[in-house]
Protein backbone atom coordinates (compact mmCIF):
# COMPACT_ATOMS: atom_id res chain seq x y z
CA UNK A 1 0.00 0.00 0.00
CA UNK A 2 1.40 3.53 -1.05
CA UNK A 3 0.97 5.82 1.78
CA UNK A 4 1.87 9.60 0.71
CA UNK A 5 4.91 10.70 3.21
CA UNK A 6 3.59 13.68 5.42
CA UNK A 7 6.17 16.57 7.02
CA UNK A 8 4.53 18.72 9.70
CA UNK A 9 6.52 20.95 11.56
CA UNK A 10 4.44 22.14 14.75
CA UNK A 11 5.93 25.06 15.82
CA UNK A 12 4.29 25.29 19.54
CA UNK A 13 4.02 28.18 21.23
CA UNK A 14 7.33 29.50 19.45
CA UNK A 15 7.94 32.62 17.82
CA UNK A 16 6.85 36.67 17.85
CA UNK A 17 4.09 37.02 14.86
CA UNK A 18 6.85 39.07 13.25
CA UNK A 19 8.68 35.54 12.60
CA UNK A 20 5.77 33.29 12.41
CA UNK A 21 5.19 35.80 9.01
CA UNK A 22 8.62 35.48 7.91
CA UNK A 23 8.68 31.96 8.46
CA UNK A 24 5.37 31.26 6.40
CA UNK A 25 6.73 33.20 3.69
CA UNK A 26 9.97 31.95 3.65
CA UNK A 27 8.67 28.25 3.61
CA UNK A 28 5.86 29.70 0.58
CA UNK A 29 8.63 30.99 -1.33
CA UNK A 30 10.95 28.38 -0.94
CA UNK A 31 8.75 25.52 -1.81
CA UNK A 32 7.21 27.08 -4.60
CA UNK A 33 10.64 26.55 -6.71
CA UNK A 34 11.19 23.28 -5.22
CA UNK A 35 9.47 19.72 -5.91
CA UNK A 36 8.64 17.49 -3.31
CA UNK A 37 7.14 14.14 -2.82
CA UNK A 38 5.98 14.50 0.49
CA UNK A 39 2.75 16.70 2.03
CA UNK A 40 3.77 19.22 3.92
CA UNK A 41 2.49 20.88 6.87
CA UNK A 42 2.69 23.48 9.63
CA UNK A 43 0.81 24.37 12.92
CA UNK A 44 1.16 27.32 14.03
CA UNK A 45 -0.26 28.74 17.47
CA UNK A 46 -3.63 30.09 17.90
CA UNK A 47 -3.26 33.62 17.37
CA UNK A 48 -0.62 33.10 14.43
CA UNK A 49 -3.26 30.93 11.98
CA UNK A 50 -5.19 32.98 9.99
CA UNK A 51 -2.35 35.43 9.18
CA UNK A 52 0.25 31.77 8.83
CA UNK A 53 -2.76 30.80 6.76
CA UNK A 54 -3.17 33.73 4.84
CA UNK A 55 0.72 33.86 3.59
CA UNK A 56 0.17 30.60 2.54
CA UNK A 57 -2.76 30.66 0.51
CA UNK A 58 -2.17 28.93 -2.94
CA UNK A 59 1.30 27.32 -1.80
CA UNK A 60 1.36 23.76 -0.94
CA UNK A 61 2.08 23.84 2.77
CA UNK A 62 -1.28 23.38 5.05
CA UNK A 63 -2.02 24.59 8.07
CA UNK A 64 -3.26 22.93 10.61
CA UNK A 65 -3.77 23.46 14.62
CA UNK A 66 -2.25 22.47 17.59
CA UNK A 67 -5.33 21.51 19.67
CA UNK A 68 -9.00 22.15 19.96
CA UNK A 69 -11.60 21.95 22.40
CA UNK A 70 -14.20 18.99 22.39
CA UNK A 71 -17.07 21.44 22.87
CA UNK A 72 -19.35 22.86 20.70
CA UNK A 73 -19.37 26.86 20.11
CA UNK A 74 -20.38 28.50 23.07
CA UNK A 75 -19.85 29.13 26.79
CA UNK A 76 -16.35 28.08 26.62
CA UNK A 77 -14.06 30.90 27.95
CA UNK A 78 -10.55 30.72 26.27
CA UNK A 79 -11.73 28.07 24.41
CA UNK A 80 -11.29 27.08 20.83
CA UNK A 81 -13.12 24.53 18.65
CA UNK A 82 -13.06 22.43 15.76
CA UNK A 83 -15.88 23.81 13.53
CA UNK A 84 -13.99 27.27 13.74
CA UNK A 85 -10.79 25.73 12.61
CA UNK A 86 -12.54 25.01 10.06
CA UNK A 87 -14.08 27.41 8.71
CA UNK A 88 -10.51 29.12 8.94
CA UNK A 89 -9.61 26.57 6.40
CA UNK A 90 -7.54 24.89 8.89
CA UNK A 91 -6.58 20.76 7.66
CA UNK A 92 -5.55 19.50 10.72
CA UNK A 93 -5.52 19.17 14.48
CA UNK A 94 -3.13 17.95 16.87
CA UNK A 95 -4.66 15.65 19.66
CA UNK A 96 -2.57 14.40 22.52
CA UNK A 97 0.53 16.03 21.66
CA UNK A 98 2.49 14.76 25.10
CA UNK A 99 2.71 18.58 26.05
CA UNK A 100 -1.26 18.82 26.28
CA UNK A 101 -1.12 15.46 28.21
CA UNK A 102 2.01 16.36 30.62
CA UNK A 103 1.12 20.72 31.11
CA UNK A 104 -2.87 20.57 30.80
CA UNK A 105 -3.06 16.88 32.32
CA UNK A 106 -5.30 15.97 29.47
CA UNK A 107 -6.14 11.86 29.72
CA UNK A 108 -8.22 9.42 27.21
CA UNK A 109 -11.73 10.58 28.10
CA UNK A 110 -10.89 14.59 26.94
CA UNK A 111 -8.64 13.43 24.11
CA UNK A 112 -11.78 10.69 22.75
CA UNK A 113 -13.75 14.01 23.06
CA UNK A 114 -11.49 16.41 21.01
CA UNK A 115 -10.70 13.48 18.59
CA UNK A 116 -14.43 13.10 17.59
CA UNK A 117 -15.55 16.74 17.74
CA UNK A 118 -12.51 17.24 15.14
CA UNK A 119 -13.43 14.28 12.58
CA UNK A 120 -17.51 16.09 13.22
CA UNK A 121 -16.30 19.26 12.36
CA UNK A 122 -14.38 17.81 9.20
CA UNK A 123 -10.92 18.21 10.22
CA UNK A 124 -8.04 15.44 9.35
CA UNK A 125 -6.73 14.60 13.01
CA UNK A 126 -2.85 13.63 13.79
CA UNK A 127 -3.20 11.89 17.20
CA UNK A 128 0.25 11.47 19.04
CA UNK A 129 1.17 8.87 21.49
CA UNK A 130 4.17 8.20 23.12
CA UNK A 131 6.11 6.85 26.53
CA UNK A 132 7.93 8.34 28.95
CA UNK A 133 11.65 7.65 29.96
CA UNK A 134 10.32 5.89 33.05
CA UNK A 135 8.01 3.83 30.91
CA UNK A 136 10.30 2.69 28.40
CA UNK A 137 12.81 1.71 31.49
CA UNK A 138 10.44 -0.47 32.74
CA UNK A 139 9.64 -2.10 29.42
CA UNK A 140 5.99 -0.83 29.04
CA UNK A 141 6.30 1.05 25.98
CA UNK A 142 4.17 -0.87 23.90
CA UNK A 143 1.70 -1.10 26.68
CA UNK A 144 1.34 2.64 27.15
CA UNK A 145 1.25 3.35 22.98
CA UNK A 146 -1.22 1.27 22.50
CA UNK A 147 -3.34 1.76 25.58
CA UNK A 148 -3.08 5.88 24.11
CA UNK A 149 -4.39 4.36 20.70
CA UNK A 150 -7.11 2.40 22.18
CA UNK A 151 -8.06 5.14 24.75
CA UNK A 152 -8.30 8.10 22.00
CA UNK A 153 -10.46 5.90 19.68
CA UNK A 154 -12.35 4.30 22.57
CA UNK A 155 -15.22 5.51 20.12
CA UNK A 156 -13.76 3.53 17.76
CA UNK A 157 -15.32 2.47 13.96
CA UNK A 158 -17.77 5.36 14.05
CA UNK A 159 -14.32 7.89 14.38
CA UNK A 160 -13.83 7.94 10.34
CA UNK A 161 -10.32 6.39 9.81
CA UNK A 162 -9.22 8.12 6.65
CA UNK A 163 -8.98 11.91 8.91
CA UNK A 164 -6.81 9.94 11.06
CA UNK A 165 -2.70 10.04 11.36
CA UNK A 166 -1.08 8.66 14.01
CA UNK A 167 2.44 10.25 15.70
CA UNK A 168 4.44 8.20 17.56
CA UNK A 169 6.42 10.99 19.94
CA UNK A 170 8.86 9.23 22.74
CA UNK A 171 8.66 12.45 25.59
CA UNK A 172 11.98 11.89 25.95
CA UNK A 173 13.31 12.30 22.68
CA UNK A 174 10.85 16.08 22.38
CA UNK A 175 12.79 18.49 21.87
CA UNK A 176 16.07 16.95 24.01
CA UNK A 177 18.26 16.09 20.64
CA UNK A 178 18.02 12.59 21.79
CA UNK A 179 15.91 10.90 19.14
CA UNK A 180 15.07 7.10 18.92
CA UNK A 181 16.64 4.60 16.97
CA UNK A 182 15.75 3.56 13.88
CA UNK A 183 15.36 -0.02 15.83
CA UNK A 184 13.14 1.27 18.41
CA UNK A 185 10.75 3.23 16.31
CA UNK A 186 10.35 0.51 13.59
CA UNK A 187 9.26 -1.85 16.75
CA UNK A 188 6.77 0.87 17.96
CA UNK A 189 5.49 1.59 14.88
CA UNK A 190 5.21 -2.05 13.63
CA UNK A 191 2.86 -2.35 17.39
CA UNK A 192 0.77 0.28 16.11
CA UNK A 193 0.10 -0.73 12.78
CA UNK A 194 -0.90 -4.11 14.28
CA UNK A 195 -3.07 -1.96 16.85
CA UNK A 196 -4.69 0.08 14.53
CA UNK A 197 -5.71 -3.12 12.11
CA UNK A 198 -7.27 -5.08 15.70
CA UNK A 199 -9.44 -1.49 16.28
CA UNK A 200 -10.42 -1.23 12.68
CA UNK A 201 -9.01 -3.34 9.95
CA UNK A 202 -6.12 -4.40 7.91
CA UNK A 203 -7.17 -2.44 4.96
CA UNK A 204 -7.44 0.78 7.22
CA UNK A 205 -4.05 -0.25 8.79
CA UNK A 206 -1.97 -0.57 5.81
CA UNK A 207 -3.42 3.15 4.54
CA UNK A 208 -2.76 5.05 7.62
CA UNK A 209 0.15 7.02 7.92
CA UNK A 210 2.06 6.79 11.28
CA UNK A 211 4.67 9.46 12.02
CA UNK A 212 7.61 9.78 14.05
CA UNK A 213 8.58 12.66 16.03
CA UNK A 214 10.85 13.24 18.79
CA UNK A 215 14.32 15.73 17.81
CA UNK A 216 14.06 14.99 13.92
CA UNK A 217 16.39 16.89 12.10
CA UNK A 218 17.94 16.96 8.20
CA UNK A 219 20.56 14.59 9.64
CA UNK A 220 18.62 11.63 10.76
CA UNK A 221 15.15 11.99 8.61
CA UNK A 222 16.22 9.72 6.02
CA UNK A 223 17.23 6.95 8.31
CA UNK A 224 13.48 7.12 9.38
CA UNK A 225 12.01 7.04 6.55
CA UNK A 226 13.86 4.40 5.45
CA UNK A 227 11.65 2.11 7.69
CA UNK A 228 8.99 0.35 6.03
CA UNK A 229 6.04 1.77 8.57
CA UNK A 230 6.88 5.49 8.83
CA UNK A 231 5.48 7.45 6.49
CA UNK A 232 6.43 11.06 7.73
CA UNK A 233 7.47 13.22 10.62
CA UNK A 234 6.02 16.01 13.42
CA UNK A 235 8.82 18.32 13.90
CA UNK A 236 9.41 20.65 16.51
CA UNK A 237 12.54 22.59 16.96
CA UNK A 238 13.98 21.76 13.55
CA UNK A 239 10.47 23.37 12.20
CA UNK A 240 11.17 26.45 12.93
CA UNK A 241 13.68 27.81 10.56
CA UNK A 242 13.01 27.33 6.88
CA UNK A 243 16.70 26.03 6.17
CA UNK A 244 16.53 23.13 8.44
CA UNK A 245 12.80 22.15 7.73
CA UNK A 246 13.61 22.18 3.92
CA UNK A 247 16.80 20.16 4.93
CA UNK A 248 14.09 17.66 6.33
CA UNK A 249 12.02 17.46 3.26
CA UNK A 250 14.81 16.83 0.92
CA UNK A 251 15.65 14.07 3.06
CA UNK A 252 12.33 12.31 2.62
P1 LIG B 1 11.10 18.24 18.56
O1 LIG B 1 9.52 18.21 18.89
O2 LIG B 1 11.25 17.99 17.08
O3 LIG B 1 11.56 19.62 18.97
O4 LIG B 1 11.73 17.15 19.37
C1 LIG B 1 8.66 17.30 18.28
C2 LIG B 1 7.24 17.47 18.77
O5 LIG B 1 7.05 17.72 19.97
O6 LIG B 1 6.28 17.37 17.99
Amino acid sequence: MQRRPLIVGNWKMNLSMARARSLARGLGRSLAGETFEVEVGVCPTFVHLSEVAHLLEGSSVRVGAQDCVAQSPGAVTGGVCASQLRELGMKWVLVGHSERRAIFGEGDDLLAAKLGAAVDAGLEVILCVGETEEQRRRGETEAVVVGQLRGALRDGPSQSPQALTLAYEPVWAIGTGRNASAADVAEVHATLRNAVAEVFDPDTAASLRILYGGSVKPSNITEYMEIEDVDGALVGGASLEVESFLGILRGV
